[in-house]
């Protein structure tokens, strides 16, 4: 099973980013714990900051792999391209959020990508991903 992890903005600088919302560790450090862990997957990432290189990256991982976990971060609120791209696409993508964005601002309450995406992890920090990853394996 091949899956492709995609983050957007700011989560390049998980660890030091508001620490207490989105925890000490980076995201580096997280995917190798990710690939220790699912050792009979094959665990690929990409990040980016910029919208339309997300998807880019949607569009070129659909011939590729078997699952993706997106977390779109703030895109996921404003983001018309992005959802188009995941309806474009046949591979399923699963949305994922560290923090609960629901106990947040509410600008944040909204996502473009829920209703195309299979399903949304969001809340328990780092580990959304892990429990997206158990989404797939099941
Ligand atoms: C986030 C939540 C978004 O609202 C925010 O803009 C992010 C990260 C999360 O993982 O909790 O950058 O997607």
């Amino acid at each position: 099973m091949k899956i492709h992890i995609i983050n957007g903005p700011n989560l390049n600088i998980l660890g030091k980013r508001e620490p207490e919302i989105y925890g000490k560790s980076s995201f580096h450090e997280y995917l190798e714990e990710l690939k220790e862990n699912y050792q009979d997957v094959e665990i690929s990432f990409f990040q980016s900051n910029i919208e339309g290189e997300i998807v880019s990256e949607l569009q070129e991982a659909d011939d590729n792999v078997d699952g993706i976990i997106l977390n779109a971060a703030a895109y996921t609120h404003t983001s018309v391209a992005i959802a188009d791209a995941i309806k474009a696409i046949e591979t399923p993508v699963v949305e994922v959020h560290i923090s609960n964005v629901f106990e947040r601002e509410s600008f944040r309450h909204y996502s473009f990508l829920s209703p195309v995406v299979v399903g949304t992890i969001g809340g328990f920090g780092l580990k959304s991903y892990a429990l997206a990853i158990e989404s797939f394996l099941e």
